[in-house]
């Protein structure tokens, strides 16, 4: 998934005041330049809290998706009577009050960035926009799950700390590449954290597609082909049951790069189905193998189907900082090749 978070901040660093109403902190040119983003993305998040306080409609994006605790959610908001499309709501627990206004999802707690942004993903969610609150905004950067930031700040209005609330001051590790443009007197900077590959990620993933055709139809297992690009540019491939009937297609890859000396530090795995995270009859997962050999980055078309096993492998990659996409344009392709199984 590409995430990018977005957010207007007054001068000294608040994205809202102490009023009980919101306060206006975007100039009209700098809210059309949000509409124009939310466009360019097929889901929108926010915290609870900026729900319960704003009110707000989230109009211009197909999904809606809220995260909650405690499920205080009042389904009179307008988010629920006033505005078209899907609404998501991602929690710990059942939220009855909510059942006939939103699709409540119960995810597994803790309830992370990176399940979030896994269960989104399994829904379909490509490119999400997160527009807070600070919550929920610190949550995603602390998890290194930002691909793009949006500050956009008002230097015409500076509250100091007897009427701002909710502080959000955020500041770009040395060396990311920043755009930066002045709309009707805001001062927006576009921040670029994980460069956007989609075109290179289309290559090597179609290359691991095709690398699955080569599998035998196999009952028990999936079939599943990988390609590994090292830092230096090499590539190794693998399928499933390549040299052994209990290898997966990752570990067939990995193992001829090490057989080679290569140095996995910082490659990619491209691999046609979600790295596994639980094996009976080898000593590690892929997904263990993958965090062990140091990779930086997993791309694949199709998270596992729940019909052997619950596969944690992109939440379990993701937690741990890999950074994991998907392609679900390519999603039925896969399924297509494991047809015998379903
Ligand atoms: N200027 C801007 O661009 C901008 C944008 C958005 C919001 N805001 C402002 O931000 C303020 C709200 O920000 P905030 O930081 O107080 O709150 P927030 O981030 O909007 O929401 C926090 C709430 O989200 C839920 N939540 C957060 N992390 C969760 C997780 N991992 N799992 C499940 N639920 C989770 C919890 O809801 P429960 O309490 O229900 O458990 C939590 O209390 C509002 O005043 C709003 O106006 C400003």
């Amino acid at each position: 998934m590409r995430i990018t978070l977005s957010f207007a901040a007054t001068q000294d660093g608040y994205l809202d005041d102490n009023t009980a109403t919101r306060l206006k902190i975007s100039t009209p040119e700098d809210w059309e330049a949000v509409h124009a983003l939310r466009s360019r993305h097929d889901a929108i998040l926010i915290g609870a809290e900026t729900l319960r306080r704003d009110n707000p409609t989230l109009k211009g994006v197909a999904t809606k998706v809220v995260v909650s605790r405690s499920g205080k959610i009042d389904p009179q908001l307008r988010l629920f009577q006033a505005s078209t499309g899907r609404i998501l709501i991602l929690s710990e627990q059942p939220i009855p009050a909510l059942d006939k206004v939103a699709k409540v999802i119960v995810a597994r707690a803790p309830l992370t960035a990176a399940r979030i942004v896994t269960e989104l993903e399994r829904r379909g969610v490509e490119r999400l926009l997160v527009e807070g609150g600070a919550q929920i905004l610190r949550q995603f950067i602390e998890e290194g799950l930002a691909d793009e930031i949006r500050k956009a700040v008002n230097p015409a209005i500076c509250l100091g700390e007897a009427l701002g609330s909710t502080p959000f001051r955020y500041t770009a590790p040395e060396g990311t590449p920043t755009r930066e443009e002045d709309l009707g007197g805001m001062q927006v900077t576009h921040y670029t954290l994980q460069a956007d590959r989609t075109a290179e990620d289309l290559h090597y993933l179609q290359a691991a597609i095709e690398a699955s055709r080569n599998c035998p139809i196999c009952t028990t297992c999936y079939r599943v082909g990988a390609v590994i690009r090292t830092a230096d540019g090499t590539i190794y491939t693998g399928y499933t049951h390549e040299t052994s009937p209990t290898h997966h297609a990752e570990q067939e890859a990995i193992l001829k790069a090490l057989h080679a000396g290569a140095d996995l530090r910082g490659a990619t795995i491209y691999t046609s189905m979600e790295p596994c995270s639980k094996r009976a009859s080898e000593p590690e997962s892929c997904t263990e193998l993958i965090l062990r050999y140091g990779f930086s980055r997993v791309v694949f078309a199709a998270y596992e189907p729940s019909k052997f096993v619950c596969c944690e492998g992109a939440c379990t990659l993701r937690s741990r900082g890999v950074a994991v996409r998907v392609y679900s344009s390519l999603t039925n392709e896969v399924l297509q090749i494991n047809s015998h199984l379903f």
